[in-house]
């Protein structure tokens, strides 16, 4: 089994101690590539969650006054020691996920180059002095830590989300219980072993691991102590959250679905047109929320496109993560291979061309041809609904105005991208796109010193940057009286 080599732990982490479920419960994880059980896992419930939560409760007021200085130094460690063991890391992370390894060392020091930027903001927590009305009074405006943080993660990206969520957290003094996704819970107990190490505190950082999603989530959700719920994944889960929460009125942050458009015009640099295409979309096989999900390409260029994107998705390297050289890997599970084969399915039927791909690949169980489709019309499942899967679909457009109220035309408003060498044309473009992210000449958007987040039902609140601090902060005005002679 994996986990005994890379000495990652498998019990859930509270209040500082490694733990099995109460009733002694655990469950599987599988190597998508293989199908393989790499660790049992402790399964979690409601019990685990409540112990989690008290412990971050009792934690959260003395980490909140260590001066910002510790709590910045005790972060850099945790990055430090992340980056030290990123191959290691990298490991666990292919074998729950099935990303390339590359992708996956990418993702670790992309996680821990959270910890480094909020480290660093951690010192910037800025207050004001207001000019008063009043010659005797003085209005005074302080920043604080929420306090208890509940985080709920997904599974394709199992480092990154969580500590993009939990730098931010704990620089601002607030404390953290995170449920990681059952599928992937073995990169959020080695990065808690590694914060550990650190020398975060007892209860500041807790893991609660568990296929009990409802009953963990609704505890966190519930509990009157938990005061906010931070949460990336799908718009559904986000809806319900958000509902659950509304009882003891939290503060949330939701980073959900995505339909991103990816527009290329007639006069863009066609080579890093091609190159970004294939970054965003086929990175983790397809599986991000900012992945390009509709691809309009301008009339004039569509063919030459169509051909070269074929060209280079048909040369893709699909295998196990482990594999030298893997480019794309497998599917996280059965639903997300169903629901790729559905959609290309559902556009063939409707007259849509599958230029390569578009079949089970033999690499495995999971896997599914890198796949690009031309000939998809806006009203198709595939434009609709968000794919999370390695298939480009291709929608031809004519004019600026006809591409923006089509990419406009959905709820998520997540990501977006366009690609054109007209200085005026990106300005226009970029401004009439509702979305939250719009990369401009290129295909990769994210970085720790840049807001993420979405507009419409892809949700609300910014992770990274100074802003993503500012989601962990209370505003206090305290108004100081008394300073007449
Ligand atoms: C996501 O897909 O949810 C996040 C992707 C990223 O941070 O780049």
């Amino acid at each position: 089994m994996l986990v005994a080599n890379a000495a990652c732990p498998t019990q859930a982490y509270i209040d500082g101690r490694w733990c099995d479920a109460a009733d002694e419960r655990r469950f599987d994880v599988t190597n998508p590539s293989t199908g393989a059980v790499i660790a049992s896992v402790a399964d979690c419930g409601v019990a685990e969650t409540r112990a989690a939560i008290a412990a971050a409760k009792a934690a959260q007021p003395g980490w909140a006054a260590l001066p910002a200085g510790q709590r910045s130094t005790i972060l850099r460690r945790w990055r430090d020691l992340m980056v030290e063991r990123a191959d290691e890391l990298a490991l666990i992370l292919t074998r729950e996920n099935g990303k390339p390894l590359s992708e996956a060392r990418g993702e670790i020091l992309y996680g821990a180059s959270y910890l480094e930027w909020f480290a660093e903001e951690a010192k910037r927590v800025y207050g004001e002095v207001v000019p008063s009305s009043s010659a005797s009074n003085r209005i005074l405006v302080i920043k604080q830590a929420v306090g208890v943080c509940a985080a709920i993660t997904p599974w394709n990206f199992p480092n990154a989300m969580l500590m993009r969520k939990a730098a931010a957290a704990l620089a601002a003094g607030c404390t953290m219980v995170a449920k990681p996704a059952a599928e992937t819970p073995l990169s959020a107990l080695i990065a808690a072993k590694l914060g550990e190490e650190a020398g975060v505190p007892a209860g500041v950082f807790n893991i609660v691991t568990g296929t009990r999603a409802a009953e963990i989530g609704g505890e966190l959700t519930a509990h009157p102590d938990v005061r906010k719920i931070t949460f990336t994944g799908s718009t559904a889960v986000g809806r319900k959250l958000l509902e659950q929460s509304a009882a003891t009125v939290k503060k949330a942050s939701m980073e959900l679905g995505g339909n991103a458009p990816f527009i290329v015009f007639d006069d863009a640099d066609l080579d890093a047109a091609i190159d970004g295409a294939v970054a965003s979309k086929f990175r983790n096989a397809g599986q991000t929320c900012v992945c390009a999900n509709r691809m309009f390409v301008q009339a004039g260029i569509m063919p030459e496109f169509a051909r070269r994107l074929a060209a280079r998705v048909a040369a893709l390297k699909v295998g196990d993560g482990e594999m030298t050289g893997c480019e794309v890997g497998p599917l996280i599970n059965e639903a997300g291979l169903a629901k790729t084969e559905r959609l290309v399915a559902a556009a063939r039927a409707d007259g849509a061309k599958v230029l390569t791909g578009g079949a089970k690949h033999v690499a495995g169980e999971l896997f599914y041809q890198p796949t690009v489709i031309e000939g998809v019309r806006q009203e198709m499942d595939i434009a609709q609904e968000e794919i999370f899967g390695p298939v480009a679909p291709l929608i031809g457009f004519d004019t600026e105005a006809e591409v923006i109220a089509m990419a406009n035309d959905t709820i998520y408003g997540l990501a977006a991208y366009l690609f054109t060498r007209d200085i005026g044309r990106a300005w226009r473009v970029g401004e009439a796109l509702e979305y939250g992210m719009v990369g401009i000449n290129e295909g990769i958007l994210s970085s720790a010193a840049a807001p993420f987040g979405g507009v419409k039902q892809s949700g609300f609140g910014r992770e990274g940057s100074r802003h993503g601090l500012e989601d962990y902060l209370e505003i206090k005005y305290m108004l100081m009286g008394g300073l007449s002679a």
